[in-house]
């Protein structure tokens, strides 16, 4: 018998890809910044340049491999990303992609994420956007935490069930009008006119959080409206799959979205959400926001016991994860609001004068040992000004995934 999924991609490779845009730009995206790994997966201990493995099982049309592979070869140290997918069609985007940006240190290896013998074992496994297409997702996460090396972590992606109000009747009506046994060119017709049909009134039109069946192309409008399997996951079900693989969640990207108190003002409300568990605080954001049309999850194995990453230590570099800190320190000078746009949802995050000042010095490299040198003779230079500078500036925007914690290379 002929599985559904693998016809899909190798059909409709997700996502549409041109090799000829490499020349022009990264895809960038979480999970699977390098920084991300070294924060999340390995609390900003583990050395950069130390030999790194990684499984992209999934992979697509290449975003994650490409990126990975790319941030890992301009450092230093040795690092291979396996490229794992069934899909013929869409690893031949990707092969393209590597070969445009002569990357080297890209494999590809044709299968399904079920069958991992052989591979070896991995410090970090990326899965974006996978799992909740397949016929058995606990197996799959499984399959995945059994190949981690120790001490390794997962980056995964599944569909948010909030977020996407709307896709799952659509789909049902869509398969009322042109089923699975409909080639798939005419269902792609099919759901176009549906489409432009839809009353004001329906939840897929009224959702504002999606894109891809406007702007995907038919791969994009495949994936998301006539998928042969597709499900979503609440925050609970999420910390479910993990458990059910052994693995806990060290962080949902971005950490601000999973918090409730981003939320409430009112001090009654956020006393109670504040006494919750960090699970139930999680799971109680994602009910409040009900813009999660994705999770984002770092995990680990259950019994790893090394705490979470912190900006402390003279070895330590604090990145910003995004733009150029010195260019947002200067913007912010003296001190300022930032502003940030959480889908929808509008932050102002305050960074005070020590903050902006810590910014204009962290260019990725320097080490908060070399920053504080800088600082010699000024009163942020003072070990415990210093210190309380770095915590402050890393509780307003540690929790946007903006400023991430590394070991100095
Ligand atoms: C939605 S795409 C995601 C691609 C990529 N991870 C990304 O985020 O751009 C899902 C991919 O999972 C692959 N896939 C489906 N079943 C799989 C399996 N059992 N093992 C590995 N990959 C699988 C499909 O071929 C497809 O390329």
């Amino acid at each position: 018998m002929t599985d559904p999924v693998g016809d899909q991609y190798q059909g409709y490779p997700y996502p549409a890809r041109d090799p000829a845009d490499e020349a022009k730009r990264l895809v960038r995206g979480s999970p699977s910044r390098w920084v991300e790994i070294q924060h999340y997966v390995f609390a900003g201990r583990r050395d950069p340049a130390a030999p790194f493995r990684a499984l992209v099982a999934g992979g697509g049309t290449g975003d994650g491999a490409i990126m990975l592979a790319q941030e890992l070869a301009e450092r230093s140290g040795p690092g291979e990303v396996i490229h794992l997918d069934p899909s013929a069609a869409a690893a031949a985007v990707a092969v393209a992609r590597a070969e445009a940006r002569g990357l080297r240190n890209l494999r590809f290896h044709q299968g399904s994420l079920l069958e991992l013998g052989g591979l070896g074992a991995f410090d970090y496994i990326d899965c974006c956007g996978v799992l909740h297409h397949l016929a058995d997702p606990a197996a799959g996460l499984s399959a995945l935490a059994a190949a981690l090396a120790p001490g390794g972590g997962i980056g995964l992606m599944v569909y948010g069930a909030l977020g996407r109000t709307g896709v799952y009747p659509a789909q049902a009506a869509l398969r009322l009008l042109a089923g699975p046994g409909v080639p798939a060119p005419a269902r792609l017709e099919t759901a176009r006119a549906f489409l432009a049909d839809l009353p004001p009134t329906n939840w897929l039109r009224r959702n504002p959080h999606l894109h891809d069946h406007l702007q995907g192309g038919d791969a994009g409008l495949f994936d998301l409206l006539l998928h042969a399997r597709d499900r979503a996951y609440t925050v609970p079900a999420v910390q479910d799959l993990l458990a059910q693989a052994g693995l806990r969640a060290r962080a949902f990207i971005e950490p601000v979205r999973y918090d409730p108190l981003t939320y409430l003002a009112d001090p009654a409300l956020r006393a109670r959400a504040a006494a919750l568990s960090a699970s139930d605080q999680a799971s109680l954001a994602e009910l409040i926001a009900g813009n999660l049309r994705k999770h984002i999850v770092y995990a680990v194995r259950a019994e790893t016991d090394s705490g979470p990453a912190r900006p402390a230590g003279p070895g330590t570099v604090l990145v910003l994860r995004d733009g150029d800190g010195p260019a947002l320190g200067r913007g912010l000078a003296g001190g300022g609001r930032l502003k940030v746009d959480l889908d929808g949802i509008g932050l102002r995050v305050a960074v005070d004068a020590a903050g902006a000042r810590l910014l204009t010095l962290l260019d990725g490299r320097r080490s908060l040992g070399d920053v504080r040198q800088l600082l010699a003779g000024d009163a942020l230079g003072e070990a415990f000004a210093f210190q309380a500078a770095c915590d402050r500036l890393y509780a307003a925007l540690g929790p946007l995934n903006l400023l991430l914690v590394a070991r100095a290379g």
